[in-house]
């Protein structure tokens, strides 16, 4: 009997754990990240423009960082400062600055965009 008990309890548990991960995945199945074929235009100016053009445009450029248009930007993702700051890394000032940091998938994307060679699309 006692078993018995303790077994139906594993039972409960292990389906708690997986029926939660099942209602999870049907809830917000837009967490998969797409980040292959990045597109400039397509993916990484509506996250920069979001996030970044307020203090880093042609106009404002704090920190004589400007990322509105394609070749400014790709001075500071050719040189690794871009992914630097948005990842937080030592060395770098995070960005967005007092803001929270951007999402893992925006940052994914970012990064994926300039190992493909950071292209004009
Ligand atoms: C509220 C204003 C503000 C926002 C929003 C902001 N920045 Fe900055 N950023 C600054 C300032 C000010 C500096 C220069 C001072 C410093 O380095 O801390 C800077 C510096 C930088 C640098 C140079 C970092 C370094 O370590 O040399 C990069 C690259 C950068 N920003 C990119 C971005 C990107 C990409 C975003 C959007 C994800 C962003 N910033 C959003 C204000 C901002």
């Amino acid at each position: 009997m006692k078993e018995l008990r303790i077994i139906s309890l594993i039972f409960i548990i292990f389906c708690l754990t997986s029926c939660y991960y099942d209602v999870e995945e049907v809830l917000y199945p837009s967490q998969e990240c797409k980040k292959e074929n990045m597109s400039y235009s397509n993916d990484i100016v509506p996250i920069l423009s979001d996030n970044c053009y307020v203090c880093h445009d042609k106009n404002v450029r704090f920190g004589g960082i400007v990322v509105d248009n394609y070749q400014d930007l790709i001075l500071n993702a050719d040189n690794g400062v871009l992914i630097g700051a948005i990842s937080h890394s030592a060395g770098y000032s995070p960005m967005p600055q007092n803001s929270p940091q951007l999402l893992d998938c925006e940052i994914q994307k970012i990064e994926m965009w300039i190992m493909e060679g950071a292209k004009n699309n």
